[in-house]
C-alpha cells in the first residue's frame, strides 16, 4: 500500500517506516520537525535502500495536507504527528489540543477530500489513567489524568464517530504503552529534544555522562521493589504492530482500539539494574519523592492485538537496554552528533 506516514521523522515513526518498506509498502512522511530532524529520514534511506518521499509541514496545514494527499495519493494513513509530553501538556493545555486534536481533525478532513479511508492513530495508554486492574485490556474505563491523555482520547473518540458515519472508513487505535528501545543498526533512536521526560532515555544519557544522575521517583509504592512498574515496548515491536494495524484495516472497517505492551512490567530499578548489565556502566540514582500523578504500576493485556492482529512482541528486556545503550553510545549527542 502507499502510506502517509504523519510525523514519520519522529522515533517511532522512523521505526515504523523501515518495517513498512521492508514489508514492501511505499511510503511519504510529513513532519514539521518540531521534534525531529531530516537527518532521521537519510538514516532510514540509508538502511533500507527504499524511496521515502518526504514533504515539510504541518499537520493542521489544510492547504499543505492537499498538496501532499494530491502528489501521493495515499490509500492509508499511520498518524503519528502529535505533542506527547504529559507535564508540558499540563502547563500548555491550548496548544496541545491544537496540534493534537485540530490536527487529527485537519487530516481527516483532507483525507476525505482525497478519499483516503483508512487511518492508524498513535494513541496512548494514558488514555486509562490509574488502573483500576492489571492487566489492564482495552475494556478497562478511560480516566486519563493529564491533558495529554485527554488528547488521545477526544482523537479517539473523533476517529470513533467518523467510522460511524462512514462506514468503509477503518480508524485502528494503537494505545502504547511505554516504548522504549532502539534500531539494532544503532543508528536510529530516541533523542528528546531537551531534558529527557521519560526514564529509559534519561538512564541513556546518564550512561554517556550527560547527566550525572538519575532520580528515582518514589520508593514507596506497593511494589516488590517499591518503585513503579511500567510495560515497557520495544520501538521495533511497536514498529511492526503498526504494520500488522495497516493490514487489518485494509480488510475491516470502524474504529478499534488495541494495547500495545508486552504483558510483562519491570521496576525502575530493573530498568537501572538492566542497564547497567548492558552498558557496564554504573547508573548513579538519586531517591526523590514520587511525582504528582503517578502511580504504583501498569501492565498491558495485549491478547486482542495478538488474536486479532497477529501481532506478539518478541523483544525482551535486555533487547530493549542493548539496543538503547548501543544506540546512545554511538549517538551521544543524538542526531545533533551530525551537525
Ligand atoms: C516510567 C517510570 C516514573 C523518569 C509516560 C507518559 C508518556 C507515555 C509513556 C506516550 C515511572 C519513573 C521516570 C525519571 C523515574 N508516552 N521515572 N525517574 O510514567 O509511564 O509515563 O508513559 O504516550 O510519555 O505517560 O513513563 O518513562 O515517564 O516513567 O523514576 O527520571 O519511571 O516515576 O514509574 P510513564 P516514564
Amino acid at each position: 500500500m502507499r502510506v502517509l506516514v504523519t510525523g514519520g521523522a519522529g522515533y517511532i515513526g522512523s521505526h515504523t517506516l523501515l518495517e513498512l518498506m521492508a514489508q514492501g509498502h511505499e511510503v511519504c512522511v510529513l513532519d514539521n520537525y518540531s521534534n525531529a530532524t531530516p537527518e532521521v529520514l537519510n538514516r532510514v534511506r540509508s538502511l533500507s535502500n527504499g524511496k521515502v518521499t518526504d514533504f515539510e509541514g504541518d499537520v493542521r496545514d489544510s492547504a499543505k495536507l492537499d498538496d501532499v494527499m494530491q502528489a501521493f495519493a495515499p490509500d492509508a494513513v499511520i498518524h503519528f504527528a502529535g505533542l506527547k509530553a504529559v507535564g508540558e501538556s499540563a502547563q500548555k493545555p491550548l496548544y496541545y489540543y491544537d496540534v493534537n486534536i485540530t490536527g487529527t481533525l485537519t487530516l481527516l478532513k483532507a483525507m476525505e477530500r482525497a478519499n483516503c479511508r483508512r487511518l492508524i492513530f498513535s494513541s496512548s495508554a494514558t488514555v486509562y489513567g490509574e488502573p483500576q486492574y492489571l492487566p489492564c485490556d482495552e475494556a478497562h474505563p478511560t480516566n486519563p489524568v493529564s491533558v495529554y491523555g485527554r488528547t488521545k482520547l477526544m482523537a479517539e473518540q473523533i476517529l470513533t464517530d467518523w467510522t460511524a458515519a462512514n462506514p468503509d472508513c477503518a480508524a485502528v487505535l494503537l494505545r502504547y504503552f511505554n516504548p522504549v528501545g532502539a534500531h539494532p543498526s544503532a543508528d536510529l533512536g530516541e533523542d528528546p529534544r531537551d531534558i529527557p521526560n521519560n526514564l529509559m532515555p534519561f538512564i541513556a544519557q546518564v550512561a554517556v555522562g550527560k547527566r550525572d544522575q538519575l532520580e528515582v521517583f518514589g520508593d514507596d509504592y506497593d511494589t516488590p521493589d517499591g518503585t513503579g512498574l511500567r510495560d515497557y515496548i520495544h520501538v521495533v515491536d511497536l514498529a511492526r504492530a503498526h504494520v500488522a494495524a495497516l493490514d487489518y484495516a485494509a480488510q475491516n472497517s470502524g474504529a478499534r482500539p488495541f494495547n500495545i505492551g508486552t504483558g510483562q512490567n519491570y521496576s525502575v530499578r530493573e530498568m537501572v539494574a538492566s542497564f547497567e548489565a548492558a552498558s557496564a556502566k554504573p547508573i548513579p540514582t538519586k531517591q526523590s519523592t514520587r511525582l504528582e500523578g503517578d502511580f504504583a504500576a501498569m501492565q498491558a493485556d495485549a491478547r486482542r492485538a495478538n488474536a486479532e492482529l497477529g501481532w506478539h512482541a518478541t523483544h525482551n528486556l535486555s533487547d530493549m537496554a542493548a539496543s538503547t545503550w548501543a544506540w546512545q553510545s554511538k549517538n551521544p549527542d543524538g542526531y545533533r552528533s551530525d551537525d
